[in-house]
């Protein structure tokens, strides 16, 4: 199977809000009014992966923040299709992010991870992430998130 990464378009919504609804539990995952709000909001980065008959693999949404006068990134969510995990589509979706992130401007990257999701905290670990906080009832307001975070 032949992937291939480009950005994100409007035209790409339903797909992507598909497949976040089926990476998260109700509640967790995005509303259709959030998910068009991080997409069209001004300078933020949208990349997905798909293959060579447009059937979507995965995607990224990342934003930036000012933080002490300093740029950084805030990943909004990374999603791959469950049947296509493990390949490195994440990676890749990861690696273009942070490439975006930093050609903006960004010195760090950081994100919310539900602390029961151990496989994306494992993933984010093996991409050089640390754990820098943690909020209490973030994600439903009974399961906490851990803050973390990376250098770009
Ligand atoms: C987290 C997620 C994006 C990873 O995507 P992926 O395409 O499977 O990741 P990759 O194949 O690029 O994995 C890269 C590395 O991350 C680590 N990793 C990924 N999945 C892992 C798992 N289930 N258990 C342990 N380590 C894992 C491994 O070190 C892996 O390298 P390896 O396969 O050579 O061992 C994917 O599992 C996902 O979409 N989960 C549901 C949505 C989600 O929770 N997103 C994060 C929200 S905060």
């Amino acid at each position: 199977m032949a992937l291939s990464l480009r950005l994100i378009a409007p035209s790409d919504f339903p797909k992507l809000y598909a497949l976040d609804q089926a990476c998260f539990a109700p509640g967790i995952a995005w509303s259709k009014a959030e998910l068009q709000y991080f997409l069209k909001y001004p300078g933020n980065i949208g990349v997905l992966v798909e293959d060579e008959t447009g059937r979507l693999a995965g995607f990224a949404i990342a934003g930036k923040q000012r933080r002490q006068g300093a740029v950084f990134g805030r990943l909004i969510t990374i999603d791959v299709d469950a049947a296509l995990r493990r390949r490195g589509i994440g990676h890749r979706l990861l690696e273009e992010t942070e490439t975006q992130l930093r050609a903006q401007g960004a010195t760090a990257v950081l994100l919310e991870v539900a602390v029961d999701n151990t496989t994306a905290q494992s993933f984010y670990e093996r991409h050089g992430f640390i754990r820098t906080g943690r909020i209490p009832g973030y994600y439903l307001g009974r399961i906490d998130a851990l803050v973390m975070e990376k250098p770009l």
